[in-house]
């Protein structure tokens, strides 16, 4: 199972002291098969890749520019760059990006350009409270996946992260059935490589007795729940226990 803690706009230099626990935990037995990566903000994915060093957790971006060179673009860094920094995960497409105008198409780009630069991608889809309440869920998230990853290289490593966005930040989470369906929807959209199947919104040590036996996903992409390091292990210890 993966464990993807995203930090969104969180996080100091302080912050690097919260992860000692974290570091000890990824020795121990417990851990099992879990990966645990972290997407930290662009300003902290160095001092995380450094400190990170001497054990098997991995880092991400949490967006990219679509461009693989460097360009005047004031305030982004491209995918090279993040690969540069010590990233090996990017996630594109989040919600609070696409609030902000971000289109499948402009996410196309972006996940090609992750690609090439051989980062692993962590594509977020969902649908909002209003097209779920008007059956849309199914439509929207199939023009998600169909737009985003639209010729796209077949041999690249790639997560769906489902996340609805009436769940993200909320601390509502979809009912059992129904996210078992997503799921299986999401999975019968892909014919040949399957990505790996994440699920995201409100994940905390609560709710993970529930999420964790939905059927057929490879784990969990958490938001405020990850910033509290014991937050964050205990989600994994009872994923397993
Ligand atoms: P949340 O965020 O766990 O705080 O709901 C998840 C996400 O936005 O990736």
């Amino acid at each position: 199972m993966y464990f993807i803690a995203n930090w969104k706009m969180y996080g100091n230099i302080k912050s690097l002291n919260t992860l000692n626990k974290v570091i000890k935990f990824s020795k121990s037995k417990e851990i099992k098969k879990g990966r645990l990566i972290y997407c930290p903000p662009f300003t902290l994915i160095i001092p995380f890749f450094k400190k990170f060093q001497n054990c098997l957790i991995d880092i991400g971006g949490q967006n990219c520019h679509e461009n693989d060179d460097y360009g005047p673009h004031t305030g982004f860094i491209n995918s090279k760059m993040l690969k540069n920094s010590g990233a090996n995960y990017v996630i594109i497409g989040h919600s609070e990006n696409r609030e902000k105008g971000e289109t499948n198409k402009l996410i196309n780009q972006k996940i090609k350009s992750a690609i090439r630069a051989k980062l692993k991608v962590i594509l977020c889809i969902g649908e909002t409270l209003e097209e779920k309440n008007k059956g849309k869920t199914k439509l929207i998230l199939s023009k998600q996946i169909k737009l985003c990853l639209d010729k796209i290289n077949k041999k690249a490593t790639l997560f769906i992260a489902y996340e609805p966005v009436w769940s993200i930040g909320t601390g509502k989470i979809p009912k059992t059935k129904e996210l078992e369906n997503t799921i299986r929807f999401i999975k019968s959209k892909f014919k040949k490589k399957m990505p790996k199947i994440l699920y995201g919104g409100s994940v905390n040590p609560k709710n993970i007795y529930n999420l964790k036996m939905i059927k057929d996903l490879d784990g969990f992409l958490i938001g405020g729940a990850s910033q509290n390091s014991k937050n964050f292990i205990d989600i994994v210890k009872k994923t397993y226990n």
